[in-house]
């Protein structure tokens, strides 16, 4: 009996020790979503349904920026339109786009027209590589490329300066 009873208490505080832990924990938590302040809401090109992408993918100053803003600080930046030429390459964008991203396999990048006409604002071309489209564009957004390896993929600031150099091929020189 008496036993059983300090069974018990030592169950109890456990209990009170193990809430306590988490507390702290989600207060942590709170504190670094609260730090992010406020951020544009993505949609999928497929269905228009909520996208959701960690903030703390968005981990460079120009990331940052678009995050909250939805603008492409990169657009008409020769340096990050030349990186992102590299990485237009990198992930054989070229095979499907052609090495001008004016069509191959896959449509023309340049506009003024798209199949996905979002596609004529930044958000919406960065909605349209990162989680793809239904007709055959996989997705490219980190976490998504290979569900087999979370780290396979490209991440918001790079993929910010490949709609750059995508843009500096066309006649779309806006940063919306
Ligand atoms: C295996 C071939 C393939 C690869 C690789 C590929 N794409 Fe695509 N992409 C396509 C096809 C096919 C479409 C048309 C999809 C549709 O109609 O739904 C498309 C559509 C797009 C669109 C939408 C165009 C519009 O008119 O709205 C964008 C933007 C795009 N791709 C960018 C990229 C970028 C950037 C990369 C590299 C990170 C890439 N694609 C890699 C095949 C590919």
């Amino acid at each position: 009996m008496g036993k059983s009873k300090f069974g018990l208490a030592l169950v109890l505080a456990l209990l009170a020790l193990s809430a306590c832990g988490k507390k702290d924990s989600s207060t942590a938590g709170e504190g670094t979503s609260a730090a992010g302040g406020s951020a544009i809401e993505f949609v999928t090109t497929q269905d228009s349904s909520p996208l959701k992408i960690d903030a703390a993918l968005f981990d460079t100053p120009a990331a940052k920026e678009f995050l909250t803003t939805g603008k492409n600080p990169y657009v008409g930046n020769a340096e990050a339109v030349a990186r992102g030429k590299k990485i237009f390459q990198l992930y054989s964008c070229t095979q499907c786009h052609g090495p001008e991203a004016k069509g191959q396999v896959g449509p023309g990048l340049v506009g003024p027209t798209f199949r996905y006409p979002k596609d004529a604002s930044n958000k919406g071309m960065f909605e349209t590589i990162w989680h793809g489209t239904n007709g055959g564009m996989g997705a490219k957004g980190i976490g998504l490329m290979d569900p087999t390896d979370p780290k396979n993929g490209i991440t918001p600031d790079e993929l910010l300066k490949v709609i750059a150099w995508v843009r500096s091929m066309g006649t779309i020189t806006g940063n919306e």
